[in-house]
């Protein structure tokens, strides 16, 4: 039936992506250094999945990789995922975000036959340009290793597919959240922090979320399952080879609103104390999802609903 290969697969959205996969009864191979993800995070005991410790961005791992398997599919979420981590180590994380984005590229157009390799970029890619909604087409203005990295990735993805027939396709996640989502670093997806100071208030414990500005600011929130359903509808459509797709609701909500609408779900009264804005953060992001949604994406999570599963989950 041919094995699925993805990247980071023991991490937050991987690990989503490996289970649904696994569901739709495929043979999934995760290569994953846990730096940032979990054997936790995933079934061991299915016959169906293989789980390697391996990092990407040395290129003897991939080449045994492809020397032990072939694969029909190629899911690259493998990254340093963390902004703030890029910006400390630039160095490290263009090892891994790039060059391991560029060992995979070669391994699989030399493998021939691959029908599918998508890859996970980043809104970070668009930065603090303030035309709204982002579309793919609207400027480039990458501010940090991440964000560069992402975007030289996903230029070599999408013109692997020109250069040598390699089916590829990049997704730009904006602010995807869901169950399993980490909250240990001040710069974890404020979804995931939220969640882990209202799970401690629940448990008696004292509290509070610190909120950088005044709440006003925007994001595009999506719920991980949205983002699996994007990563199989692309790795499955004809018409997405080549392009490069945002993934969101299409949908903004100030922090503020998403608060209040938490806080109503978890019946929790989390005191906010509210302290400046965050240093190099944006005020306004969203996604226009025209073009996901012509090949088919339908969002199905609105933030309210995603937030009940994801609280429901914690108790
Ligand atoms: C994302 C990155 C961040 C990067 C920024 C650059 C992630 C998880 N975050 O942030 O590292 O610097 O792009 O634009 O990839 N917030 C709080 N309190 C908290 C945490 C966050 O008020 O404890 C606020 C932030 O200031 C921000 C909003 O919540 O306004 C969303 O934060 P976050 O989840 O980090 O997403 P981005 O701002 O998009």
């Amino acid at each position: 039936m041919g094995n699925i290969l993805v990247t980071g697969g023991a991490g937050f959205i991987g690990s989503h992506l490996v289970k649904e996969l696994l569901n739709l009864g495929e043979n999934v191979i995760v290569v994953d250094n846990l730096s940032m993800g979990s054997k936790e995070n995933l079934d061991l005991n299915n016959k169906n999945l293989t789980f390697i410790e391996g990092d990407i961005s040395n290129q003897s791992t991939i080449t045994e990789l492809f020397n032990t398997y072939t694969f029909k599919k190629i899911f690259h979420l493998g990254a340093v995922a963390s902004v703030a981590a890029s910006v400390e180590h630039p160095l490290e994380t263009h090892l891994t975000n790039l060059e391991g984005t560029i060992y995979l590229l070669e391994a699989a157009r030399k493998q021939k036959d691959i029908e599918r390799f998508v890859f996970a970029s980043s809104a970070a890619v668009y930065g603090d340009d303030p035309a709204l909604p982002k579309r793919e087409n609207s400027p480039i203005k990458p501010l940090t290793p991440y964000a560069i990295d992402k975007y030289a990735s996903e230029r070599y993805v999408i013109n692997y597919s020109k250069l040598y027939g390699l089916p590829t396709v990049a997704l730009r996640f904006f602010n995807v959240y869901g169950i399993g989502q980490n909250p240990s670093s001040p710069y974890s997806g404020v979804v995931s922090i939220i969640t882990d100071r209202l799970k401690k208030k629940l448990n008696g414990e004292d509290a509070s979320f610190i909120l950088f500005g005044d709440g006003s600011q925007t994001r595009d929130f999506v719920f991980v399952k949205d983002v699996v359903q994007a990563n199989l509808l692309v790795s499955n459509n004809k018409d997405a080879i080549g392009n490069v797709y945002n993934v969101g609701t299409g949908e903004k909500i100030s922090l503020m609103d998403l608060i209040s609408t938490y806080i109503k779900i978890s019946g929790i009264d989390l005191p906010i104390k509210k302290e400046a804005v965050r240093s190099g953060d944006i005020k306004d992001s969203y996604a226009d999802v025209s073009a996901l949604k012509s090949i088919g994406f339908m969002p199905e999570f609105t933030v309210e609903e995603g937030l009940k599963v994801y609280w429901e989950h914690q108790i």
